[in-house]
């Protein structure tokens, strides 16, 4: 268990296409584990490779429901289904910062397993959700540059704080 270094806004690394992955092997196995490590201790819900500084095509997802637990090795979106709908998202590269950003209701995503096996997923609502915004990192694209227009938002751990205490 390894806890790596988080990228952050304002590092050019997260602007860069990921390759893809054409072997997976120890090295692969043991990034895989420390980016579910490193985004278990940051409690977030999904992390791409190029958060930790690796510019592979590798994604992980956990929506703590004890089964929504991903890794999505190569994925390709292969549909995108339903309306746009906006919802809040924020990012671990991003600390603080929300905004409201349209994503596709539904997805079907086909990737490649830790085994190497091809799998597709067929994703809904907060799933999807993660799935569009992982992918984008791939891609070398943030969420910020996708937030709606005067949904913006900066809120830190003192701000929600003090709103509990205010409601007390
Ligand atoms: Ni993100």
């Amino acid at each position: 268990m390894a806890i790596r270094n988080l990228r952050y806004e304002g590092d050019e690394i997260l602007k860069k296409v990921s390759k893809e992955v054409d072997v997976i092997d120890d090295k692969v196995k043991e990034l895989v584990e420390d980016m579910f490590d490193t985004m278990h201790k940051a409690d977030g819900l999904g992390l791409a490779a190029v958060q930790v500084g690796v510019l592979k095509r590798i994604v992980v997802i956990d929506l703590y429901d004890g089964q929504s637990k991903f890794v999505l090795i190569n994925p390709k979106i292969l549909k995108f289904e339903g309306e746009k709908v906006p919802s809040e998202e924020g990012c671990l590269s991003f600390p603080n910062q929300f905004g409201q950003v349209e994503r596709y209701e539904k997805v079907t995503v086909e990737a490649l397993g830790l085994d190497g096996k091809k799998f597709t997923l067929e994703a809904k609502e907060l799933l999807a959700q993660c799935i569009q915004h992982e992918c984008d990192h791939l891609d070398g694209h943030v969420f910020k540059e996708k937030i709606i227009p005067g949904t913006f938002e900066v809120v830190t751990p003192e701000d929600i704080e003090n709103s509990k205490k205010n409601k007390n």
